[in-house]
């Protein structure tokens, strides 16, 4: 069976979805509110979701890897979680007052990460990378900041540069120049390069802001020492390390990565998971960075840094959702064993598999998060964003579209993969089976290649 045809079964059994998404198409620009959530021929439309899967309108249940952008540690609609905001929703949704619920998820996430000495809640994690940069401007006096050529920060216009390849060329029209004037790129897990970079910037260095995994990029660890070197850079230079842990907080553990990989920052970023599944944002540092944010006592404008929250910033129904999901993790460490031994096993398989199958394949990841690479003539290593960009990301679009169409296996296409709690070992089999059948044999791989 070649690409045309798992195109024509998606199709066939994804008529109603295909009806709805013209529709939205009348409303919303490209028929969609996330630019990544577009996929040809069109996407399917949720109409449930439980546990470890999606259900389309269509009445087609798919195993979900892609886990509502990775948020969802716990699989779709946990009990633990959805018992606890019935209970919210009948006390309010939204009070635009501080409200307790607020307080014991600030205080949990303190504990378990320490380094949140203080913690400004957001809505999205667009807005936290947006104040925590201003932060370290606001702290060092200094203007530039550098990102990760393919670093993902959100869509606040400063940091929105250098994501998607060609990285030189501007993200699209509407973004004026002075936007990315203060932004300088460098190199994943290359430090001699990136520290030549930081080097010629450094008097108005005023920090680095960097996931500790590329994340969006393509599921890229750190080779070790690259972000010590970072560190070790900006501590001398009085500039700021900022991780944007907005994937990676409370994913690998009942911490953030910055645990595990041994470091300090002075500003850190949160998301996700500490939203238990509703919108949020988190901006945390140390306590002379976040202070800067207190407009309480100060009346003068040139002596604080005005960073907001928004409208719906620690709104209780978030902040429970957030609070319960911590609270369970917390309880039940099991669930890091059990995502991580799943992504392990995952890995292991479909390494093993691509071996066997003879195709030259990647897989990279850690954890519970997991992603496949398929390398050519000019990627044999994946390293960095620019890798991921220059491999076959043909093959793996079709590869990714296969499984849905056939398999019932939902990956959002050309992104990485994330288990969660409701995920159990029978679908890592399914997913090694299903892509066993997909590139059974080199005939079959031409096709799906084409
Ligand atoms: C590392 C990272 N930072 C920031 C963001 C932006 O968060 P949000 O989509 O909540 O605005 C994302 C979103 O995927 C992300 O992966």
């Amino acid at each position: 069976m070649n690409i045309d045809n798992y195109i024509e079964l998606y199709k066939n059994k994804t008529f109603e979805s295909m009806n709805l998404y013209y529709r939205s198409k009348e409303i919303f620009p490209g028929g969609i509110n996330h630019n990544i959530r577009f996929y040809k021929p069109y996407p399917f439309l949720t109409v449930k979701a439980k546990g470890n899967y999606l259900k389309d309108i269509d009445g087609n249940k798919y195993i979900d890897f892609w886990n509502g952008h990775w948020a969802l540690i716990l699989g779709h609609s946990p009990k633990t979680i959805t018992k606890n905001l019935k209970k919210q929703i009948k006390k309010g949704t939204l009070y635009g007052t501080p409200n307790k619920p607020s307080i014991k998820l600030g205080e949990l996430i303190n504990k378990a990460i320490p380094n949140a000495e203080g913690i400004r809640f957001s809505t999205t994690g667009s807005e936290a990378t947006m104040y925590a940069i201003r932060l370290a401007r606001a702290k060092t006096g200094k203007r530039v900041i550098a990102k990760v050529i393919g670093g993902w920060h959100g869509f606040n216009s400063n940091l929105l540069q250098s994501v998607n390849y060609p990285y030189e060329a501007d993200e699209g029209i509407g973004l004026v120049e002075d936007e990315g004037q203060f932004i300088e790129s460098i190199q994943f897990n290359d430090l001699d390069r990136s520290l030549k970079v930081l080097e010629s910037i450094k008097d108005d260095l005023a920090g680095i802001i960097i996931e500790p995994i590329l994340g969006g990029a393509g599921c890229i660890t750190p080779i070790n020492g690259y972000l010590e070197g970072l560190q070790e850079f900006v501590k001398k230079n009085d500039s700021l390390l900022i991780l944007d842990e907005i994937v990676t907080g409370f994913r690998l553990s009942y911490k953030a990565a910055l645990d595990h990989y041994k470091l300090d920052p002075d500003i850190f970023t949160l998301g996700k998971i500490i939203g238990g599944g509703l919108p949020i944002g988190a901006v945390c540092g140390k306590k002379e960075i976040m202070g800067l944010a207190d407009v309480t006592d100060k009346i003068e404008k040139n002596t604080y840094c005005s960073i907001g929250g928004g409208t719906f910033s620690a709104n209780p129904l978030t902040m429970t959702a957030g609070y319960k999901t911590l609270k369970y993790l917390k309880k039940n460490p099991t669930v890091y064993e059990k995502i991580n031994f799943l992504g392990d096993l995952a890995r292991s398989e479909l390494s093993k598999l691509f071996n066997e199958l003879n195709i030259e394949a990647e897989i990279t990841g850690i954890g519970s998060l997991f992603m496949i690479h398929f390398l050519n003539d000019k990627v044999k290593k994946i390293n960095n964003a620019l890798d991921v960009a220059l491999s076959n990301n043909e093959l793996l679009f079709n590869y990714n579209l296969a499984l849905i169409a056939k398999f019932n296996i939902f990956f959002l296409p050309l992104k990485m993969g994330a288990f969660s709690y409701a995920h159990e070992k029978e679908d890592v089999y399914k997913l090694i089976e299903a892509t066993r059948q997909i590139f059974q044999n080199t005939k079959k791989y031409n096709n799906i290649q084409r």
